[in-house]
C-alpha cells in the first residue's frame, strides 16, 4: 500500500454554545490513498461536514479542534491560517450541495475560474482561459466559450455544480472533497455528476472523499466506505463488503432503511440520533440498538477486524458476524 494522501488522527471538534459544548466529531481516524474515492455515510448531524471542513480550515474561529490531519505531507490542524490557505485550492478543494453560495454572483463563470487558477499557477491571462475552457470541457459543460462568459444565475443546479467541480479541480489537487454534492439536484442530473466526478478521477487520479447520507449514491461511486455515527466511524470496508457483510447494527439498520425493489415496507432505524451536547456513554448507537446490553455502555469505539469489515460494534460476535 502506498503512503496515504491523506492520515486523520483522532480529530475532535467541539462548539461552545450557550446551551454546553455540542460534541461534534470524537475522535475520527480516517485514511485515504492516492487516487482511492472513500464515501463517507451517516445521517444529519453525524459529524462528516465538520470533520472535512476542519481539515480546509473553514470552520468558525470559536470552533474547538485537536487531532491530527497530514494532508501531502503537511499537517492542517493548529498551524496558521496561510498554511492552510495556501494548501486550499493547490493541494486540497471541496465542492458542497449548494454551489451558489460558493460562486460570485455578480462575476462571470469564466473569470472566476481563471481567477482560481492564477491564485495558484503563474499563468498569464490566454493561458489561463485556455486552461478554463478545457476544465470546463472536461466537466461536460456544452459550450465552454458561450458559458464562460454567463453569470451564475444563467446555470441549472447541476450546470453550477460541473462549474464548482472545473474550479476546484483547476490546480490539480491531490485531494477533492465532495460534500452532498449532489443532494439538492434531481436523479437525473444526480447522476451526471456522480459521472463527472468519475471521469474526473479517471483522467487526473485525484482521491475523492465523497460525503453523502446516500448509501445508494455510495453504491454507485465509492471504492470503499466509512459510517460515521454521533461523531464517530463505527465502520469502514471496502463498499461491497459494507452491503453484503456489513458488520454493525447501525450499518444494518440504514440498510434495511433503503428502498429495495421487491421489498414493498421500509424499516428506518428507530429514535433519533443523540443529542450531541451530552452523546450517551460509551456506544453512541446503543439507545436505538436492537441488540443493545449493559456491555455496550464501556465500549471504546476502536475499530475491529469482524469478517471483511472493521466494525467498533463490541457484541457483534453475539449478534453474529457476516463473513
Ligand atoms: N457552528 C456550529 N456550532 C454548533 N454546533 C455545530 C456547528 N456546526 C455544526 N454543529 C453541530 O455539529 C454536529 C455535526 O454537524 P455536521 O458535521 O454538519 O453533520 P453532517 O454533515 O454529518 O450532517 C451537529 O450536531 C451540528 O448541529
Ligand atoms: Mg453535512
Amino acid at each position: 500500500m502506498s503512503a496515504p494522501i491523506l492520515s486523520i488522527r483522532d480529530l475532535r471538534v467541539s462548539f461552545p454554545t450557550p446551551a454546553g459544548l455540542v460534541r461534534a466529531v470524537r475522535g475520527v481516524n480516517f485514511n485515504l490513498e492516492p487516487g482511492e474515492l472513500v464515501g463517507v455515510v451517516g445521517e444529519s448531524g453525524s459529524g462528516k461536514s465538520v470533520s472535512f471542513l476542519s481539515i480546509m480550515g473553514l470552520l468558525p474561529p470559536h470552533a474547538q479542534v485537536s487531532g491530527s490531519a497530514i494532508l501531502a505531507g503537511q499537517e492542517m490542524i493548529g498551524v496558521d491560517r496561510d498554511t492552510v490557505r495556501r494548501m486550499r485550492g493547490k493541494k486540497v478543494a471541496m465542492i458542497f450541495q449548494d454551489p451558489l453560495s460558493a460562486l460570485n454572483p455578480v462575476q462571470r463563470v469564466g473569470a472566476q475560474i481563471v481567477e482560481m487558477i492564477q491564485s495558484h499557477q503563474h499563468l498569464d491571462d490566454d493561458a489561463a482561459h485556455a486552461r478554463a475552457m478545457e476544465l470546463l470541457d472536461l466537466v461536460g459543460l456544452p459550450q465552454p466559450d458561450v458559458r464562460a462568459r454567463q453569470y451564475p444565475h444563467q446555470f441549472s443546479g447541476g450546470m453550477r455544480q460541473r462549474v464548482m467541480i472545473a474550479m476546484a479541480i483547476a490546480n490539480d489537487p491531490d485531494v477533492l472533497i465532495a460534500d452532498e454534492p449532489t443532494t439538492a439536484l434531481d436523479v437525473t442530473v444526480q447522476a451526471q455528476i456522480l459521472d463527472v466526478i468519475q471521469e474526473i478521477r479517471r483522467m487526473t487520479d485525484t482521491a475523492v472523499v465523497f460525503i453523502t447520507h446516500d448509501l445508494g449514491v455510495i453504491a454507485r461511486i465509492a471504492d470503499r466506505v466509512e459510517v460515521m455515527y454521533a461523531g464517530n466511524c463505527v465502520e469502514k470496508a471496502p463498499v461491497g463488503d459494507l452491503f453484503a457483510h456489513s458488520n454493525h447494527p447501525y450499518t444494518r439498520g440504514l440498510l434495511a432503511s433503503l428502498p429495495v425493489v421487491g421489498r414493498d415496507r421500509l424499516s428506518p432505524i428507530v429514535g433519533a440520533p443523540p443529542n450531541m451536547l451530552a452523546p450517551p456513554e460509551g456506544c453512541a448507537f446503543r439507545p436505538r440498538c436492537p441488540h443493545a446490553a449493559d456491555e455496550c455502555r464501556g465500549a471504546s469505539g476502536e475499530l475491529v477486524q469482524a469478517g471483511p469489515t472493521l466494525s467498533a460494534c463490541v457484541r457483534i460476535s453475539e449478534i453474529g458476524v457476516s463473513r
